[in-house]
């Protein structure tokens, strides 16, 4: 399958397993609430103003763009604007599971209230499963540079709100700022609230990280992770315990993490059977998709369409659900991928 038609990968049923909510934001978005709180951008146009932030030197690069957006996000409000846009993004990509994190110490960081804030995308990831079937378990991330103090905080509120949605508890941000061992307690005392645990190592960082991710912190499933493909020990302990890995194509490329999409470690990890999904990262800021993300993976590495069902299943299978909900949509999304398939030779 040299190429994959976009209606092809349209009708396929989908899971999202990394996926920032403030990364998930678009220029008009961005504008719109640079006009509300009067901000330095409030006269640039949403294409002038992904010109000028949404495009990134490095990784810090990529931080300090961040860092902007959330200095945008500071209502309830605003959040929920987000996430109404991360439906329809949803809806236009057939996601039918999201697993989205948010870091409810950014809003605590400028002084404003974590807690409310995650209150208020619970209830509307609530509705939004009643009203429209879509389906999201939230990830709540603690910012690597804020800190332990600021970890603590966000552990306690996954904890707090763990049978309200929240399925994981995250470790995000510089990957080469505090060692994993200063959150060691505080992940272990997640894992024992039955949290699962995600943590970004191996995107920056070397396969060290990756290491120092599943011993220390007991990582049940790895954001990024491609430095794992420099170790041949570590690739086969992800397949054997089968910790999975998000791999971002575009944000690899656009942070400098990786600096050729088409030389991307992914091809090598998806051989040697290590689980790997396809993720957008930050869908606004990257301004990429996940259909087209599965597209660049089916093109770049020469994927068969069994490897494309394979890819797409793999996003439920390392999913943070509970294990009937697992199988229940495991049944959805093979027979639809069936289905769509009888149509394309029925058709064709
Ligand atoms: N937060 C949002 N995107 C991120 C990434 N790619 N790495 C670390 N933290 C992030
Ligand atoms: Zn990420």
């Amino acid at each position: 399958m040299e190429h994959a038609s976009e209606e092809y990968l349209k009708q396929l049923p989908k899971a999202e397993l990394h996926l920032h909510l403030e990364g998930s934001i678009s220029a008009g978005l961005l504008s719109r609430l640079s006009r509300k709180y009067k901000t330095e951008f409030r006269s640039d146009a949403p294409d002038e103003l992904a010109r000028k932030l949404f495009a990134y030197r490095d990784f810090n690069g990529f931080l300090q763009t961040y860092k902007t957006v959330c200095e945008h996000l500071r209502q309830p409000a605003d959040y929920r604007l987000l996430t109404d846009q991360l439906a329809q993004y949803m809806r236009e990509q057939n996601i039918l599971y999201a697993e989205v994190i948010f870091s409810p110490s950014i809003p605590d960081h400028f002084e404003r209230d974590g807690r409310t804030v995650l209150e208020a995308l619970l209830a509307h990831g609530r509705k939004l499963e009643a009203e429209q079937g879509l389906r999201i378990g939230w990830i709540l991330d603690c910012v690597r540079h804020f800190g332990v103090e600021a970890a603590r905080r966000t552990a306690q509120l996954a904890v707090e709100y763990r049978e309200q949605g929240v399925v994981g508890l995250g470790l995000g941000g510089d990957e080469l700022s505090l060692p994993m061992a200063e959150f060691e307690k505080i992940f272990a005392w997640a894992k024992a609230n039955q949290l699962y645990i995600h943590v970004h190592a191996g995107e920056t960082g070397g396969p060290d990280q990756v290491w120092d991710a599943v011993r220390v912190l007991g990582a049940n499933r790895i954001g990024h992770g491609i430095q794992a493909a420099r170790d041949a020990r570590l690739m086969e302990y992800l397949r054997e315990h089968a910790v999975g890995l998000d791999v971002c194509l575009t944000s690899n490329l656009k942070t400098q993490a990786w600096a050729r999409i088409s030389t991307n470690p992914f091809g090598l990890l998806f051989r040697r059977g290590v689980p790997v999904s396809i993720n957008t990262d930050d869908p606004g800021l990257f301004q990429t998709t996940l259909i087209e993300e599965l597209s660049k993976a089916v093109s770049l590495f020469s994927l068969t369409q069994e490897d494309l069902h394979r890819l797409i299943l793999q996003g439920l299978r390392s999913a943070f659900l509970p294990h009937q909900d697992r199988m229940a949509l495991m049944r959805q999304f093979t027979d639809q991928i069936h289905q769509i398939g009888s149509q394309a030779l029925s058709t064709g």
